[in-house]
């Protein structure tokens, strides 16, 4: 049996199988408040046979948004209209999982279709979208021509950490079983473990451990709310990709940490931070991060989940045999291809008779491959990318 479709119990939560739906900003939300879009957009790969549907990026507070369109669970009037995708997702055989976040210094930015840049005078004009103050490790802003960020006290501090508890304590109302804290990116956490970012002189900033100390906070003040029976996952962007930040030897040693801290998965990404540091060039390639989560995987003995660039069932199920992560989670690929499990599961030989499928579908397309075998015809189906056109009764044949 394929990895890809085994289910995987983490505390008292089993996902069907390892079909993650990466979390992907909309940057359609009005206040913070899901709408009829998200309803659509996440309901549709719980239909799509994922295991997991996470959420996109969801603000623990107003100001740590990026853009004026992000999702937020920082007030309870925003609870319901993610109450009804929570409970269609589990109506339909997946687990619904919420990524919250703070984004820091990268807030108040345009939506990317309106250009990669943080909001100014031309957002006022033609969007009524007015910046706001963010708020940072330091006052270093994200990228040049940026707004400077408050550089964040230790009131400050607190005030986040509790934002991100009332946000866990709602997302338990909204129906949420799996939390994924957004580490990664260059977002507020990341921006704090990066010594690419964190200049700070105070226990906050300086020595690695340190630099750990706050997403440490933000995963206990969590778990204070998140019950024990739901599981936790971290993303991290466990490299920069820029000289003197993030390496992987003080990944690990947060991972290890946030594992003992009441983590159940690192959620394994690259990159974001922005700021001064020179760049270096990024390898993207099929499944370029897999190798970072395995790493992980291999030093703490616990769960990982891979993520970027993978496109194929057979990247997919390569990276479970190579036990570089438990979970895969996919983005674009489940963008283009919102059936993305499904077909995966008939690449991979798990169901040959639609059964994975809502009857709904899955009783007609079933009837479908039988006629056109009977015409001598191959059953072909489009499953997600050129590269893997799928013809059942061929691969019955071989
Ligand atoms: C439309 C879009 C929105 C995204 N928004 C988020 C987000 O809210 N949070 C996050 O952690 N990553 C976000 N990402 C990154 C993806 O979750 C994923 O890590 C990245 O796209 C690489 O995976 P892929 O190659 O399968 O697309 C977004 C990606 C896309 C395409």
């Amino acid at each position: 049996m394929a990895r890809l479709f085994k289910p995987l119990t983490m505390r008292a939560v089993t996902l069907p199988n390892r079909v993650v739906v990466s979390p992907m900003s909309q940057y359609s939300a009005v206040n913070g408040v899901a709408n009829d879009w998200h309803f659509a957009h996440l309901s549709r790969f719980a239909l799509g046979g994922a295991g997991l549907v996470f959420t996109e990026a969801t603000a623990v507070e107003e100001r740590g948004r990026r853009t004026p369109g992000d999702l937020g669970l920082w007030k309870d009037e925003q609870i319901e209209p993610l109450r009804r995708i929570t409970r269609f997702i589990k109506a339909n055989g997946a687990v619904p999982g919420i990524q919250i976040s703070h984004a820091g210094r990268k807030a108040s930015e345009r939506r990317p279709w309106h250009g990669n840049r943080c909001l100014d005078q031309e957002d006022v004009t033609e969007r009524g979208e007015h910046p706001w103050e963010t708020i940072g490790p330091t006052d270093e802003p994200f990228g040049q021509h940026w707004h400077a960020p408050m550089a964040m006290t230790e009131a400050t501090i607190r005030e986040v950490l509790d934002a991100f508890a009332a946000t866990a304590r709602r997302a338990v109302a909204a129906g949420f079983e799996v939390i994924d804290l957004y580490g990664g990116h260059g977002f507020l956490m990341h921006q704090f473990l990066s010594p690419a970012c964190n200049t700070r002189t105070d226990t906050y900033g300086g020595t690695a451990q340190n630099r750990q100390r706050f997403g440490l906070e933000v995963i206990d003040a969590v778990r204070r709310e998140w019950p024990e029976r739901f599981p936790l996952f971290y993303r991290i962007s466990a490299v920069d990709w820029a000289d003197g930040g993030l390496q992987m030897d003080e990944a690990t040693a947060f991972a290890e940490q946030a594992y003992a801290h009441g983590v159940d998965v690192m959620d394994v990404s690259t990159g974001g931070i922005g700021g001064s540091a020179k760049r270096q060039n990024i390898p993207i390639g099929p499944a370029f991060q897999a190798p970072l989560a395995g790493e992980i995987r291999e030093k703490t003995r616990k769960h990982t989940m891979a993520v970027g660039f993978i496109r194929t069932a057979q990247e997919a199920e390569g990276v479970l045999q190579a036990e570089q992560a438990d979970l895969v989670a996919i983005a674009r690929e489940i963008l283009y291809d919102p059936n993305w499990a499904l077909h995966a599961a008939q690449v991979l030989g798990v169901d040959e008779e639609f059964s994975l499928w809502p009857p709904e579908f899955g009783w007609w397309l079933n009837g479908r491959a039988r006629a056109l075998k009977k015409l001598g015809q191959p059953g072909t189906f489009f499953s997600g990318t050129a590269s893997t056109l799928l013809d059942l009764s061929e691969r019955k044949k071989g």
